[in-house]
Parts: structure tokens; sequence; C-alpha cells
């Protein structure tokens, strides 16, 4: 087999990509991108590839979270740090009930082009192309918006890098400084899990404080100040993913320097489609959406196409089949990993497979289904005694009405006070808190049997 080329998937079936127009404009983008600085680095994805390894052991656990789709105009420093602020306050709850390090990984800085279930929209008797996320076109409904234009993967980039900066800044500035778990709270988030919240903080205090009495505080000073924090998206437009991939002189591998992991969307995953042949030839950490289509026989193949040489985590898989699909789904694809004995992280997906229409019209996904699919997710792989790793979410800091439902009981009338997603309904900051709890309580549950089993 010759060498693989980051050009390949150029040859294959291409789905939910744009045509461009103006192959002079394309050009021009891709040689001012392929110039470019790449954002991440290939120390920095090895060593997440590492402790995504670890989480598949269950020495670690994965939590992935951020916009469905960032956008352009959705651009500041505040909804950057918000976010940010409630991913520390998530990975210290799961940190404290589960007693494993929490890797961050955000979906953010680069998680801009969006899978479309139909390539036209109908607005009042009107048909336009879909919007695909800012990278590729503009939500606004005209015929010009709707046209594919490449100069947006340049300010795809420069949103990225300066997303990305921040977030190096945040992580090891002080500001994800332990000893600020307090300050992490967000003034809206007022409900029982935040009182438990300030609770679990007070008792990390009282450690912190312990710790530096016994003289561990300042060894320990670096680990307890800064924390690693990644950044993911869905390996999508290939032109821009080409642009940004080089080769690593340390490795001899190609990088995607897009992002730290990528992943294959549900819709895009054919094992003979131009995605799955781009994103097998890059050394990063790859993610592979897992919804109810997928066969017995495609994932084999396409653990084998991913993970040829079957390394620790490589390779994630997120299962997204909604809830009350997951004992249908998640034990046949569980059972074929295990048959094959590949080294695969699961993960749960709760949103994609919940997304509904509300009597008010808006996308939305009600809070309980999102719980029930992650109780489904662990109690099939407590039941076939294989590692639930981490989860996936679609939220944010901002004080949103997108999901119904949650401590604060969101209705279908509530959606249109503060609905601000560019594609699909996230968790706010109250309800992902709230999530948070309830997987550490599994993680929790989970330990216990673990500690017993050892026990006997
Ligand atoms: C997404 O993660 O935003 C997405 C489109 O997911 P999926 O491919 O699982 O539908
Ligand atoms: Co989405």
């Amino acid at each position: 087999m010759t060498e693989w080329q980051k050009t390949d998937w150029r040859a294959k079936p291409r789905v939910q990509m744009p045509d461009y127009t103006d192959a002079t404009a394309l050009a021009r983008a891709e040689a001012r991108l392929t110039q470019y600085p790449p954002l991440v680095f290939a120390g920095e994805a090895r060593r997440l590839k590492a402790q995504l390894g670890a989480a598949s052991r269950g020495e670690a656990f994965l939590l992935q979270g951020g916009d469905c789709a960032e956008a352009f105009d959705q651009f500041s420093a505040d909804a950057i740090r918000d976010t940010f602020k409630v991913m520390l306050q998530m990975a210290m709850v799961l940190t404290y009930g589960a007693k494993v390090p929490v890797v961050k990984v955000g979906r953010m800085a680069g998680q801009f082009a969006k899978p479309r279930s139909a390539p036209t929209e109908v607005v009042n008797g009107e048909e336009l192309p879909s919007y695909r996320g800012d990278i590729i076109n503009d939500m606004a409904f005209t015929p010009d918006s709707r046209i594919p234009d490449p100069d947006r993967m340049l300010q795809a980039y420069t949103q990225a890098a300066a997303t990305l900066n921040l977030l190096r800044a945040f992580s090891t500035g002080g500001y994800a400084d332990v000893h600020q778990v307090h300050q992490w709270t967000l003034g809206f988030t007022e409900s029982e899990k935040a009182a438990k919240y300030r609770e679990m903080a007070n008792h990390i205090a009282d450690a912190l404080d312990f710790m530096k009495a016994a003289g561990v505080d300042s060894a320990q000073a670096h680990t307890l100040r800064t924390v690693d924090f990644y950044t993911s998206h869905e390996g999508l437009l290939l032109e821009y993913e080409e642009a940004l991939t080089r080769l690593d002189s340390t490795s001899g591998k190609w990088l995607a320097g897009s992002g730290h992991m990528l992943w294959i969307g549900d819709r895009t995953r054919q094992p003979d489609g131009a995605h799955v042949e781009f994103l097998r030839g890059v050394q990063n950490p790859i993610g592979l959406k897992c919804g109810p289509s997928m066969t017995s026989d495609d994932l084999k193949r396409l653990v084998a196409t991913l993970n040829p040489e079957n390394e620790a985590g490589r390779l994630t898989l997120i299962a997204r089949f909604g809830a009350g699909k997951v004992a249908e789904n998640l034990p046949r694809l569980i059972r074929t990993v295990e048959e094959e004995g590949a080294n695969v992280l699961w993960v749960c997906d709760p949103m994609h497979g919940n997304t509904i229409k509300s009597a008010t019209g808006y996308k939305t996904r009600p809070f309980e289904a999102v719980l029930r699919e992650v109780q489904e997710f662990f109690g099939i792989h407590r039941a076939e005694g294989t590692i639930p790793g981490g989860v996936h979410f679609e939220m944010t800091g901002q004080d949103v009405t997108e999901c119904t439902g949650g401590m604060r009981a969101l209705s279908d009338e509530n959606l249109s006070d503060r609905y601000h997603t560019a594609c699909d309904p996230r968790l706010n900051a109250s309800q992902s808190l709230e999530l948070a709890f309830l997987v550490a309580e599994e993680l929790k549950a989970l330990r216990d049997d673990r500690l017993r089993a050892q026990a006997v």
C-alpha cells in the first residue's frame, strides 16, 4: 500500500461538504491556511492520547463539552470563560465523586462546520441551501448568505486561534487553580445543585488547607494550579483540515493541527468515504460517533481502518442512540469491540439522539431524556463488565433556555426567552452542573462495585 497523503480524501466519495463555486477563491484561502501556523502541537495530541488511553482502562474519565456550533457573532471572551468555568466545575464534581483524574476536552476553538439532515431548507415557500456552520456559509435566510464562502475558513482560523489563546491563558495563568474552586460558580446557577457544589468546594478547600499545613501543597503546586485543557471538533470540512495538517518532525507522522482531537460524525462515517480516509492518516486521537444505524460490520471495518495498531487512546467511540434505544444498540456494539479485542474508549453523547421539536416550534432536548440516556449507558456497561469512560455534551456557560426541564424546570414556553444556539440546543450552566452530579453518582457506584469485588 502506498503511503497516506493528506490529499487522498479528494478521490473518495464525500458527503456533507460544500461545493465551492469560486475555485480561485478556494485555492487562495487554502494557500493562506497552509502558511498559517498549526494551532496545536504533536506532543499535546500525544499527551491527550495517553490520557484517553487511561480513561479506556477506567483510570481517568473524559469530559468533552461545548457548543454545538461556534458562531462568529457569538465570539466573546466572557462566553469562552463561562463555558470553561462550568467545565472546571463539572470536572471537579466528577473528580470528587469518581476519585480519578478528569480529562477536559472542549468542543471549542474549531467547532464550526455542521452536517445537516437536509441539503436545503424551506421557509415560507422559499427554498435555499441549508446553513452549514459559520466556517462555510451564513445563517441569514437569503440566497447570498447561503453561498459557501472559502474566506470564512480564514475567519474561523482566526477565531479558533484567539479562543485557544484564551483557553491556554485560563488553564495555566491562575484561573484554573484549584484554590479558586469557589470562584468558578456563575451568578445565575442558584439551585439545590449550586448549594451542593458549594458544600463540596468547602470540603476541597479544607483538604487544601490540610495539605498546605502538612507541607504537600508546595511540592504539588504546579498540578494544583494549572489544568490540561484540550480542544476538539468534528473533522468535517476537509479543505480546512488538510491545509492545517503538518508533518511532525519528532515522530515522522502527520498531525491535524486544527485541534487536539477530531471526531467523525454519524453522517460522515462511511468506511469508504472521504472523512474516514482523511482521519485515518493523522496521529491525533480520533472520535467516532455511533448512532442506531451503525452496524457491527461497519464498526469492525472502521475500528480496523482507524486504529490498525490497536493503540490505546487513539479511538473514542461516542455512543449517541437516544434514551430508550441504548439497550438495543450498545450491547451489540460492545460485543463487536470485545470480539475484535479492540482498544477503544466508550463515551456517551446523550444529546444527539434526543433532539425533538417542541410544541412551540423550537428544536429542543428534554433534560430528562438526556439524564436517562446517561443512566442507560452506565447500566449497560456495568452489565457487560466494560468501562464507561466519558461523556460528551453540548453545553454552554451562558444562561440559555434551549433544553427543557432540569432543576429550574424550563418549559416549552420558556424556550423563546434566551434561545441562542447556532445549531442544536445546549444544556445551560445549571443543567450541566446537575448532569455532572448525576454522572458522579454513577461513577461512584461503579467504584464501589469495583472495591467490593476487590474485597471478596
Ligand atoms: C454534533 O456532535 O454536533 C453532531 C452533529 O453529532 P452527530 O454526528 O452524532 O449527529
Ligand atoms: Co450538535
